[in-house]
């Protein structure tokens, strides 16, 4: 038996959740409220028998004890490993003892080197000028405590020194890349001088690389100095700041990203805590999941003039990739349309009420776009014009929801003036290409409503098959906008009467047809809803939710079939026409 599976029979799912909510009784299961999204109703469930939770609600998401353990404390699986373990009394076996050792004697090394930072800035006399500048820049006490800030002294080796007294190795120092080989001669020379220093920590709180800002106005050194690669840290996979926003991240349900330290202490000063950095390179994946598991909700505030977009372009592209809702902050510009502050900092500095202003009205990033790229050349200009909606359909194809890709669609359509139909047709081209890489992420075409809609009436389904006797009449598997469902509905739909009274037959042919796990969420979504209902008041309800369906199913394609209809007109294609009037009428017959 592994690890995993030992921890799994040692502790209770039941027993791991309940440290951190409460949990009723619900039928054979469990439920609450979720404790990872606002709710006024339980939507939160938990099976002891399976050993698995699920969020109906909002998160539509679930897992074993590990995944509750890493949602809950921001951990990784590692992490919530040695944390369950622990729990369980579990033994881990350590994959290699001697890197171990290492990591562990780098970190401490590296908050020794912040506290004597640290210490420098508050006490050492040659930091008077580290002290000064901080001052003039107007940069609080609190926040210089908040971020525990620092000061490297302008001698040549003071770190190293006080590092070596402390017993740790040249090689060490070196490795944690705090110093460098002189040049000529003995000893070290350390690689941070003459700097404010910015400790930069994991979502665990561990110190592992500094950035530090030059001293100097006129910067003859990069303003910037960033700790190299090493051991413990790598630049695209770690989110300045996160360690400290991430529960106002979730509790605001969205992160404000910027782009330099100085941008998160004034936004943290504005009472804005859910603020991190990318630290002045483009978002990686890795950081947008970092940030992703606490929030869906971006709000970017970058430098948005053409090449401070074109810089972040790309992280935003993997945002939208990965499903996340990205919005910008449009900081405001004079009259004459220039730009009024450089950055965030500044913006708060001269006038934090247009901060709080512009953060209120963020906008859809798609949005933004269409406003900047579709100046009046591309209007007048065709040429223009198709690069223009070019770019943008790009944007719009990167979008993981067809709704969504929907929605904006009809926006460019509207505002350039060309048909929705053929923009469609462009997009579905561009989409195959730009998405082929990225299979995991599907197109959900469904809205949560919808959704969840159709889950419950399949997790009715898997409950009481003979429940198809009302349904089949009124859906059709078309009618299902969720891949999973349809595949459900098809195995379904067809089963004769014989075997729609076994239920667990069913079951166990769903499992075989969709997932285990797919088919265990069902089941735990029908006891969040109807554990406590009578048969009758079951059999009722589900049959109203069926015919909510099917009246909103229709009602829905009559508004798409009437817009393309219309569009069809303007164009005076009458094949399409003869097709649209054909599906309308269907319609209305059924
Ligand atoms: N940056 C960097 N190396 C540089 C310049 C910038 O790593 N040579 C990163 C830093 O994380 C910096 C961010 O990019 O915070 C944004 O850079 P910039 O806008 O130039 O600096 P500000 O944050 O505005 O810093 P300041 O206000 O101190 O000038
Ligand atoms: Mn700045």
């Amino acid at each position: 038996m592994d690890s995993i599976e030992e921890i799994k029979t040692k502790l209770d799912i039941i027993d791991v959740i309940r440290e951190y909510i409460p949990l009723a009784q619900a039928g054979a299961n469990f439920r609450a409220r979720c404790p990872f999204h606002e709710e006024k109703t339980p939507s939160f469930m938990v099976s002891r028998s399976k050993q698995l939770w699920y969020c109906f609600g909002g998160c539509n998401e679930g897992g074993d004890m590990f995944k509750f353990v890493m949602k809950q404390e921001g951990l990784e699986f590692g992490e919530a490993l040695r944390y369950l373990a622990a729990k369980a009394g579990v033994q881990l076996e350590r994959q290699d003892p001697r890197q171990q050792g290492q990591k562990t004697r780098l970190l401490d090394l590296m908050h020794l080197a912040a506290q004597y930072y640290q210490q420098a800035l508050a006490r050492a006399p040659q930091a008077e000028h580290a002290r000064q500048y901080l001052a003039n820049r107007l940069i609080d006490p609190s926040i210089i405590d908040d971020f525990c800030l620092g000061a490297a002294l302008p001698d040549a080796s003071a770190l190293s020194a006080f590092l070596l007294s402390k017993k740790y190795t040249a090689q060490e120092i070196m490795q944690a890349g705090l110093a460098l080989q002189k040049d000529h001669g003995y000893g070290l020379l350390d690689r941070f001088r003459n700097r404010i220093m910015i400790p930069i920590r994991t979502m665990r709180g561990d110190v592992i690389g500094f950035g530090g800002r030059t001293l100097e106005a006129d910067a003859r050194s990069a303003k910037y100095l960033n700790s190299p690669q090493t051991p413990l840290y790598d630049k695209s996979a770690v989110v300045y700041n996160l360690d400290m926003a991430k529960q106002e991240i979730r509790t605001n349900d969205s992160a404000i990203i910027v782009e330099g330290y100085m941008d998160v202490f004034s936004v943290w000063a504005s009472g804005m805590k859910h603020v991190v950095a990318s630290s002045g390179t483009a978002l990686t994946v890795e950081q947008i999941r970092l940030i992703g598991r606490f929030t869906k909700h971006l709000l970017f505030s970058f430098d948005m003039d053409p090449a401070g977009i074109a810089a972040t372009q790309r992280g935003i592209e993997l945002a939208l990739r990965e499903g996340m809702d990205v919005k910008v902050i449009v900081l405001p510009n004079n009259a004459d349309g220039s730009r009024k502050h450089k950055d965030p900092d500044e913006c708060i500095r001269h006038d934090v009420a247009a901060w709080r202003e512009s953060v209120a009205n963020s906008q859809p990033f798609i949005q933004f776009r269409m406003d900047t790229v579709l100046t009046q050349k591309a209007y007048d200009d065709a040429f223009e014009k198709k690069n223009a909606v070019r770019q943008l359909l790009g944007s719009i194809a990167l979008l993981s929801d067809r709704i969504e890709q929907d929605h904006w669609v009809r926006a460019l359509a509207e505002r350039v003036g060309i048909s929705g139909s053929l923009l469609w047709e462009e997009l579905v081209g561009m989409r195959q290409k730009t998405r082929a890489p990225y299979s995991t992420v599907v197109a959900q075409p469904a809205t949560p409503t919808t959704r969840m809609r159709e889950e419950i009436l399949m997790a009715a389904l898997l409950k009481s098959p003979n429940l198809l006797f009302v349904i089949v009449p009124l859906i059709q598997e078309t009618m299902l906008s969720v891949n999973e469902h349809q595949e459900l509905y098809r195995i379904l739909a067809p089963l004769p009467d014989s075997v729609r009274e076994t239920p667990d037959m069913i079951g166990e042919m769903a499992r075989v047809a969709c997932t285990g796990e797919y088919v265990d969420r069902l089941l735990l979504l029908a006891d969040k809803e109807w554990a406590e209902t009578t048969e009758k008041e079951f059999f009722a309800s589900v049959e109203t939710l069926a015919r909510t369906m099917r009246a909103e199913y229709i009602r829905n394609e009559i508004t798409r079939l009437q817009a393309r209809m219309r569009e069809a007109e303007q164009h005076k294609d009458a094949d399409a026409m003869a097709l649209y009037t054909r599906q309308f009428h269907d319609l209305q017959n059924m």
